[in-house]
């Protein structure tokens, strides 16, 4: 991904905070913007990671598992059609919609070292860590006979460690990001595998 900075750290309108949209707006917006099916699928992959995370580590209620959700449905939903101007395009469709601030914010700071925004709270903090990670997790599963069957952590480090498996999944974010929270590496590549695989 080359770097286009967003040029700006706030986003949203404060006003707007707890406005959340319903799953079913927020997967139409991504059949229209996304016709490429392997990119909804990573998506939905981060969404399912994102959610399950919220409930099972945050404590999340039904409301604010919506929101990691969501953040994580719609991270990329501007790059298939606006490469170049990843993610500004989401940001100002989702800011003109009157979302919640807390999840314009996640989306612009998936990528520090690209949009030129530091994740600040902890759903920021793991959308980055799940992010590129659940992509090479996902490619491994197209490469092994079995699919997720049997995919354990070790397999997963060993990929990680193969600099041209999955050439594109930077290594350097993943350790960027791991190195921002509490959890190790491990637990987070079994919590991906576990909450993944049944997305479609
Ligand atoms: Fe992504």
């Amino acid at each position: 991904m080359t770097s286009h900075h967003l040029g700006r750290t706030v986003f949203g309108n404060p006003a707007n905070k707890g406005n959340l949209m319903p799953l079913e707006e927020a997967h139409a917006l991504l059949n229209e913007w996304v016709p490429n099916e392997k990119l909804r699928l990573h998506m939905k992959q981060v969404a399912a990671v994102m959610k399950a995370w919220a409930l099972e580590k945050e404590g999340a209620d039904e409301k604010t598992a919506l929101k990691w959700e969501l953040a994580g449905l719609l991270h990329d939903a501007d790059w298939e059609k606006n490469p170049d101007e990843h993610c500004r395009v989401i940001i100002e469709e989702l800011e003109r919609r009157n979302l919640d601030p807390e999840i314009i914010h996640c989306i612009a700071s998936h990528g520090p070292r690209y949009f030129g925004v530091e994740p600040e709270n902890n759903m920021d903090k793991m959308i980055y860590m799940f992010d590129e990670l659940s992509g090479l997790i996902h490619a491994y599963s197209l490469m092994r006979p079995g699919g997720y069957a049997g995919m354990d952590v070790k397999g997963v480090k060993k990929r990680l460690k193969e600099k041209s498996f999955a050439a594109n999944v930077s290594r350097e974010d993943i350790q960027d990001a791991a190195a921002r929270i509490d959890t190790s590496l491990e637990e987070i590549i079994g919590f991906i595998i576990k909450h993944q695989q049944a997305v479609q």
